[in-house]
């Protein structure tokens, strides 16, 4: 098969497209010919090896957590699924490798695809989708009627956190450069604050519940928009430590996450986009084999959406 190899930590140009033996399957696994691969900025992370995820990694490793693909073969302990079965899932993050033309998957970490999304959306959900539901529900416990502040909502994780927030009965307010403005409000943000050209904090106040998907100075500097007894989670792994031990001694009380594969929340996002209330904005596809091409769009921090390979 065709994949995706990195045999040392780097820039994008680290990424080889090479031919692999297709894996064999335990027998709680599953064989999935992938047919497209969400991208995530933590592949990044841990293709240029900042990741903690990294550092557990043995190389050369494949990469990629989210796919859409067709089940080829089925471990003789699984009864749930049968060949042909459309599925969609985030394989577990020890072992990256959904940029490839064949992955193993364990049947917790996928789900039936409803016949009606297209391999390119759906491929794009699963970190990010789940990541904007868990913050939204489980983390930041946000209720109806509060004001949550969403940063970097023209993202992968943001835009869908925007509709989500709206949908729970919040005010949602959004960080994002201008020409991102009409595009938020469009997916139903209250207020869109340009960041990049006032503080953000000189602008925004009393608010209930951030979701830092930025963190470092930005998370930092967020504690000053919370109400008194607001709460903030900060989701990028890289800093949250260092600002979650800034907020303690000020009594501001801030969290991390790590999203996760649970096929209930993952259901329910399935359901909203199948009947059009969640919308997922790809931004761009590329064929596997330009892989190291998505690496550099991603780099640049500006994407609005998703990036999706397509096998
Ligand atoms: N812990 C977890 O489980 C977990 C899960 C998912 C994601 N994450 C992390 O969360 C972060 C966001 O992920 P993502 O997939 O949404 O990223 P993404 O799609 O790559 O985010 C790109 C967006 O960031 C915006 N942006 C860049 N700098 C900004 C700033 N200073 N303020 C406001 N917006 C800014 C850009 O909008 P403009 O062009 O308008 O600036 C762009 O639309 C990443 O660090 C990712 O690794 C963590």
């Amino acid at each position: 098969m065709k994949a995706i190899q990195f045999k040392k930590f780097g820039s994008p140009e680290v990424l080889e497209y090479i031919e692999l033996p297709t894996p064999a399957i335990a027998n709680d696994e599953l064989l999935i010919q992938v047919e497209a691969a969400g991208i995530n900025p933590v592949d990044m992370k841990i293709r240029s090896g900042i990741s903690a995820m990294a550092k557990k990694l043995a190389l050369p490793s494949g990469l990629g957590f989210d796919l859409v693909g067709k089940v080829v073969k089925i471990g003789k302990d699984i009864n749930e699924y049968k060949v042909g079965d459309s599925v969609v899932g985030k394989i577990e993050y020890e072992k990256p490798g959904a940029y490839a033309e064949y992955c193993v998957v364990k049947s917790k970490d996928i789900i039936i695809k409803p016949h009606e999304l297209g391999v390119a959306t759906a491929a794009a959900l699963p970190i990010v989708g789940l990541t904007a539901w868990q913050v939204l529900h489980q983390y930041g416990n946000l209720q109806r009627g509060e004001r949550v502040l969403i940063h970097a909502a023209a993202g992968g994780v943001g835009h869908l956190a925007v509709q989500i927030a709206k949908k729970m009965g919040a005010e949602v307010f959004a960080t994002a450069t201008q020409k991102n403005h009409q595009f938020l409000s469009d997916l139903g943000a209250d207020h869109c604050i340009d960041y990049s050209q006032a503080p953000f904090e000189q602008v925004i106040h009393d608010i209930d519940l951030v979701v830092d998907l930025v963190g470092g100075e930005t998370g930092l500097r967020s504690f000053k928009v919370l109400k008194k007894n607001g709460r903030m989670v900060t989701v990028p792994s890289p800093t949250r430590d260092e600002i979650i031990q800034q907020a303690q001694p000020l009594g501001i009380k801030v969290s991390g996450m790590l999203a996760a594969m649970n096929q209930n929340d993952f259901t329910q996002l399935l359901k909203m986009i199948s009947a059009g209330d969640l919308k997922i904005q790809i931004a761009k596809t590329f064929p596997l084999k330009d892989a190291v091409l998505a690496h550099q769009m991603l780099e640049t921090n500006r994407t609005q959406g998703k990036i999706v390979l397509v096998m």
